[in-house]
């Protein structure tokens, strides 16, 4: 049995449709990731599974429980708010035993809990300190022990690393999946940025204005994008738009159609777009063997042990390929070259 299921939830706001038909299920020790643009329904739909806003029409059931009558301080959940602040005039230790207080746990206990969870996310050396005197990242593990500190069956964290820079955010979220591993609690994490989700989950949620457009793991997602909405969405991606015929699709720039990955059951005639990864794009100053399209160098981007070259057809279809930087730095700005990729790395898109 999942731990969280969720049947056809949906949720106005007036005229606004922030959840509509949302159903998902979420197993016991997942790290399930809801990703998706600003506005898309993330916040809305934690806040329904956490009590905090009624279901319009749906279901929402924890661990075998239909939630619909049970109130958000009864249901066993717990949820880190996208602003996440920490009670400014209590202590470390303050901030993580404030719930357990709350509760009633008597005081032997609750010392105990709390020793455990500031020494689960290495912050034991700092339970005396106010959170005006901790950096960005350890306020953040500070919130994260005070989430977990009920032990909550489902943890509900909302854009948990939003406040932290690049690199902390980097660290954070190894720790935040070490320390997941180690509790076993299941997690439910909002994010809009799709490195984390790719980097973090054991499956992700893609939504769009407030339909929940793909659930899989993170390859399924990346690899095989359901749309041109999670294609873009979730990485970077070539598209070629064109009509499918027998041979392949029929775009503007080349003399003969794209070949097609594998066989397909679509009409003749129906346009469609074709997906490819930057990182699937192989360039070539001769043609190779088979299908390639012909391209200039417009720009090279250098981004360490990686390069991003952007390309243009002559219809002014714009191209990008990742190549390692050793193989971008034989390419100069204007250079003619031949792109081409093994057919069964692109994926046919219909929605
Ligand atoms: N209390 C509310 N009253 C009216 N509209 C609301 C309310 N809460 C959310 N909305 C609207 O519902 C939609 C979804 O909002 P939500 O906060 O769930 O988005 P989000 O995906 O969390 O976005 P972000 O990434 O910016 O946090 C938005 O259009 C928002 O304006
Ligand atoms: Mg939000």
């Amino acid at each position: 049995m999942a731990l969280l299921e969720i049947v056809a939830a949906s949720k106005s706001f007036a005229t606004t449709e922030a959840v509509y038909q949302v159903s998902l299920s979420v197993e016991r020790g997942e790290f399930f990731a809801l990703l998706g643009p600003s506005g898309c329904g993330k916040t809305t739909l934690l806040r329904l599974i956490a009590g905090f806003e009624t279901l319009d029409t749906g279901r929402i059931v924890i661990d075998g429980d239909d939630m619909t009558e049970v109130p958000p301080y009864a249901r066993p959940v717990n949820m880190m708010f996208q602003s996440y602040a920490l009670f400014p005039h209590l202590d470390v230790a303050g901030n993580v035993a404030f719930g357990l207080k709350q509760e009633g746990m008597e005081r032997r206990r609750r010392d105990a809990r709390v020793a455990e969870m500031l020494a689960l996310v290495q912050m034991s050396d700092f339970s005396r300190r106010r959170p005006h005197e901790l950096s960005g990242g350890q306020k953040q593990r500070v919130a994260l022990a005070r989430a977990l500190a009920k032990m909550p069956k489902l943890l509900l964290l909302d854009e948990p690393l939003a406040a932290l820079d690049r690199k902390l955010r980097e660290e954070t979220r190894l720790e935040l999946t070490g320390i997941q591993e180690r509790v076993g609690t299941t997690f439910v994490v909002v994010t809009h940025d799709q490195e984390e989700a790719l980097g973090m989950a054991s499956r992700i949620a893609v939504m769009n204005r407030g339909r929940l457009v793909q659930t899989g793991s993170p390859a399924d997602i990346y690899e095989r994008p359901n749309s041109r909405f999670v294609a873009d969405f979730v990485g970077a991606v070539n598209l070629f738009e064109g009509a499918l015929d027998a041979s392949g699709l029929a775009i503007p720039d080349a003399d003969r159609p794209i070949p097609l990955p594998g066989a397909l059951r679509v009409s003749p005639g129906m346009r469609v777009a074709l997906a490819l990864r930057p990182e699937k794009l192989s360039l070539s100053p001769e043609h190779p063997a088979g299908f390639a399209l012909a391209a200039t160098v417009q720009s090279i981007g250098y981004q360490g042990g990686q390069s991003t070259v952007h390309l243009a057809t002559a219809s002014g279809l714009r191209l990008r390929a990742h190549l390692p930087s050793h193989a971008a730095q034989g390419l100069a700005r204007g250079a003619a070259v031949w792109a081409s990729w093994a057919p069964a790395d692109a994926v046919v898109l219909t929605e």
